[in-house]
């Protein structure tokens, strides 16, 4: 059966969920599953705006020709050509064989190294501002590079400011029946996973991000439709303005994130040591991480959301622990931005962790490092508590600074 929903006069959605999905990209846990969004607008013409995963292919057929009826599909807009989203796009072209598929010089290239159908007769080549015509409807098509891919581009369905904007606005976590940010309690069930999917998945492009929303007229949207997540057609300044802080790697909030890597625990004891001091200077809301056991896409996410962050990690093999020098390097590869961090390292025999972590640090913009690292040897004893006091000292003067 169908599962489709009118979000507008003439345009449907008819995506779908993939619940029993373990990870996206098989490397983001997903817990809540993800959604795959797809759109179809009947107007004198009929538009598909992007497909869907090849793992809900039956749904997404299914919708499309309920939707459809009796009519041909006459253009596929292709938005986003990564297999999340372009693995159906030989199973509509040989549904619909006349069907004009819409995207830019590059969406044809990636096409051509992903499949072998040649399309080159229904390949239809815009550019910025290009526009098509179908009805009542004129879509207008603005290209994104690199939000997240080179090839991506958003399509503005110009009669009733309806975005299609490929990724971008997307989120983790399957629809459950509601489709519209408003008819969840987003704050609870997505924001997380929207920040989490942002900062993991489109958090390196920060400036690119910046520069299609500045050349977007974002004054007429009243709908943004992402390829996954909930749609927006309610107080789209507030995701708006959620991209406008993390797109600038400008923390959503001050706030505290404790990452600490431990082999037997004594690392976790400082680290837990110095929370508590935090939390006896007034510092609420600690986030504190096991790096070994949380995914570092959850971490990630925090550290885009708070401006400090506090390291902790024991000199391993006269290297850094691998888990820390992981999600350190991840967080470089992101182009994390413009957060104030403390250091704390372990050591028994040789001392490394702290120096490899502010290298790592030191190639990240706008990193500002609090007071002086507390190297430990093996364990904190209580003769260091003095230590312990001038770091979470200077962490509180920065949080407070920071208010
Ligand atoms: Fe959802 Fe970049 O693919």
């Amino acid at each position: 059966m169908r599962i489709t929903r009118k979000i507008a006069d003439h345009v449907y959605w008819i995506g779908g969920n993939d619940r029993r999905i373990e990870r996206f990209e098989n490397m983001f846990p997903l817990p809540d599953g993800v959604a795959y969004n797809a759109y179809l607008i009947l107007d004198e013409k009929t538009v598909l705006l992007d497909t869907v995963d090849s793992a809900i292919r039956d749904q997404f057929i299914e919708n499309t020709t309920a939707v459809l009826g009796e009519r041909t599909l006459d253009y596929l807009v292709i938005n986003h050509m990564e297999p999340d989203h372009c693995g159906n796009i030989e199973t509509i072209v040989r549904m619909y064989p006349k069907v004009k598929v819409v995207g830019n010089k590059k969406t044809f290239e990636f096409f051509k190294q992903y499949y072998s159908l040649d399309i080159s007769q229904n390949a239809l080549v815009v550019k910025e501002g290009d526009t098509i015509n179908v009805g009542e409807h004129t879509l207008k098509f603005h290209m994104a590079p690199m939000v997240h891919w080179p090839e991506v581009m958003f399509t503005i369905e110009q009669k009733n400011g309806i975005l299609f904007s490929a990724d971008a606005f997307g989120s983790f976590g399957a629809h459950s029946g509601t489709i519209f940010a408003d008819e969840t309690d987003f704050e609870r069930t997505f924001l997380d996973e929207t920040r989490r999917y942002y900062a993991n998945i489109v958090g390196r492009y920060g400036s690119q991000v910046q520069a299609v929303l500045k050349r977007l007229p974002l004054e007429s949207i009243t709908m943004i439709c992402p390829l996954h997540g909930p749609i927006w057609r309610k107080d789209i300044q507030y995701i708006l303005d959620k991209y406008a802080l993390w797109s600038t790697y400008t923390p959503e909030q001050n706030g505290v994130v404790l990452v600490y890597a431990s082999m037997y625990g004594n690392t976790e004891h400082a680290m837990t040591a110095l929370a508590n001091k935090l939390a006896e200077r007034g510092i609420p809301d600690l986030r504190m991480f096991d790096v070994s056991k949380t995914h570092p896409s959850y971490i990630i996410s925090d550290i885009w959301k708070y401006s400090h962050i506090v390291l902790a990690s024991p000199t391993y093999n006269m290297h850094l622990y691998f888990p820390m020098e992981s999600l350190l390097r991840e967080m470089a590869a992101l182009n994390l931005q413009n957060r104030s961090v403390a250091l704390l390292g372990n050591h028994t025999w040789s001392s490394a962790a702290v120096k490899l972590m502010s290298g790592l640090l030191g190639t990240m913009k706008d990193i500002r490092f609090i007071g002086e690292p507390l190297d430990i040897h093996s364990s904190l004893k209580a003769e260091q508590e003095k230590e312990l006091d001038v770091l979470a000292d200077a962490i509180t003067q920065s949080y407070i600074a920071h208010v």
